[in-house]
């Protein structure tokens, strides 16, 4: 017999039929709601609302877990590099060596953008914010790339997934070499999927560029812990743009404008400019740390607190080891990672943030990592996207081949003045 949930309002009693996920999350099916009671229901910010069902990512907030297509974020990220997680994420099960490597080949292949494509980053300006040129530049690809936009088609979708996946690199280390005024440097077939983001974004002309197995490793890592994350604010925007039946190139382009914001994605670049703050004040944490608990500052810790996370986000755990790692193996002593622990520290030891349950996130030490990486602060959102962009796509696809996909348009309640004559403009005072 199916869970029902009841509702009495007023003289109704109505049985609502309670859905139970894979990992035990019950949900009230509210469907029929208004067709039924005339009522709609309210949840700003939908904290307490399920857009979707979805198989991709389960994660448990209050105990920290994170899985892909049930396979733990841990092993995932100790055990595989970031085109096999892609693949993972996508198609919906971990590829054979043979299917690894076509699917590989492809991307490697096609990471070059349309010459064309290069003349637009002559039209802005130097000092462009990296993430607004990703935004144009993936939604340009649907002026460029007009044979795959057909989101009813197969063939076009494939062909879409794989030229992301294969440029988007090419198109942010384009947008960091125009900001710093260098040649781009084309992406090179031979060379690893982090291993050619690396090279385009720090090898110039003038000399050889040595790839350290180090730095791809880590950022293999990163990308992975930042390949998706189920329902969040920039997946449920290509989820919503999707939905119109807009084409994959819009709907990530959409995307990626979600995540620029500090309380999302943009918040590793916060954090870091953040710790540096802390850092020019004399690292007195406690001082950021009482300002963060007293509203009228309008301060927040930035990296610290999640939405669906109350306990330790488990991928701040593991970029955290992997700092440490890395800056020892590189005899790096980064001060921001030293405030970082420090703060992380003593606001996991106060009261204010125990009791709202706030920890580090995903961002609070990503960007102590990307710094010993060389990567420069304005990029970090945009490593954020690179690694998102399997999550995106995963569940644009999974939303396009729903049976029960619809056009995401949610109700309102109106606020506003009920209905008033008009006035004409030589009558009004
Ligand atoms: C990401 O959704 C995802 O999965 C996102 C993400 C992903 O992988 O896609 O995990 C990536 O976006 C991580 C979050 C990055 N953002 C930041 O680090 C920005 C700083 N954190 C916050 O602003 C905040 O924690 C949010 C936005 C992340 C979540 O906010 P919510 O869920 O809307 O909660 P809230 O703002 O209502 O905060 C609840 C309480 C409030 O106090 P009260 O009004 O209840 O008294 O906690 C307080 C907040 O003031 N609070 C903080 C705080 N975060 C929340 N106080 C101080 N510092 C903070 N960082």
């Amino acid at each position: 017999m199916p869970e029902v949930a009841k509702l009495s309002y007023g003289d109704r009693q109505l049985d609502l039929p309670v859905h139970v996920g894979s990992e035990g999350e019950h949900a009230v099916d509210i469907s029929k709601l208004r067709a039924e009671t005339g009522l709609i229901t309210l949840d700003e910010g939908y904290v307490n609302t399920g857009a979707t069902s979805s198989a991709i990512t389960f994660l448990d907030g209050e105990t920290g877990i994170l899985r892909y297509r049930g396979y733990p974020i841990e092993s995932l990220a100790e055990h595989c590099d970031f085109l096999e997680v892609s693949y993972l994420l996508i198609y919906g099960k971990l590829p054979t060596a043979a299917e690894l490597e076509t699917f590989r080949s492809s991307i490697l292949n096609h990471s070059m953008i349309h010459e064309d494509m290069r003349s637009f980053y002559n039209s802005v300006p130097r000092d462009a914010h990296p993430m607004a040129i990703l935004a144009s530049v993936v939604g340009a690809m649907s002026a460029f790339y007009q044979d795959s936009l057909d989101p009813q088609n197969p063939r076009h979708v494939e062909v879409a997934i794989h030229r992301l996946l294969a440029k988007l690199p090419t198109i942010a280390a384009y947008s960091y070499k125009k900001s710093v005024g260098q040649p781009f440097m084309y992406p090179q077939n031979d060379l690893s999927y982090c291993g050619n983001f690396l090279r385009m974004m720090f090898a110039t002309p003038c000399e050889d560029y040595q790839i350290d197995p180090d730095y791809v490793r880590a950022l293999d890592m990163l990308f992975i812990v930042h390949a998706d994350h189920e329902q969040n604010c920039s997946t449920s925007t290509v989820r919503m743009v999707g939905s119109s039946n807009a084409n994959l190139f819009a709907s990530i382009s959409a995307g990626i404008c979600a995540l620029w914001g500090p309380l999302h994605g943009g918040a590793n670049e916060a954090c870091v400019q953040m710790l540096e703050q802390i850092l020019a004040d004399g690292g007195n944490v406690k001082k950021y740390v009482d300002m963060a608990k007293d509203k009228k500052s309008g301060f927040r810790l930035m990296g610290f607190g999640h939405r669906v996370y109350k306990n330790y986000d488990p991928r701040a755990k593991i970029i955290k080891r992997q700092c440490d790692l890395l800056l020892s193996k590189l005899r790096i002593k980064d001060p921001l990672f030293h405030v970082a622990q420090e703060l992380e520290e003593v606001a996991l030891n106060d009261s204010y943030f125990i009791e709202k349950k706030l920890y580090p996130n995903v961002d609070f030490y990503s960007g102590v990592i990307y710094r010993a990486l060389g990567i420069p602060v304005p990029m970090f959102t945009v490593l954020f996207a690179l690694g998102r962009l399997p999550g995106w796509i995963a569940h644009w696809l999974e939303m396009q081949r729903s049976d029960s996909k619809r056009l995401c348009r949610p109700r309102q309640v109106y606020t506003g003045p009920t209905e008033r004559p008009l006035v004409p403009l030589n009558e009004r005072s």
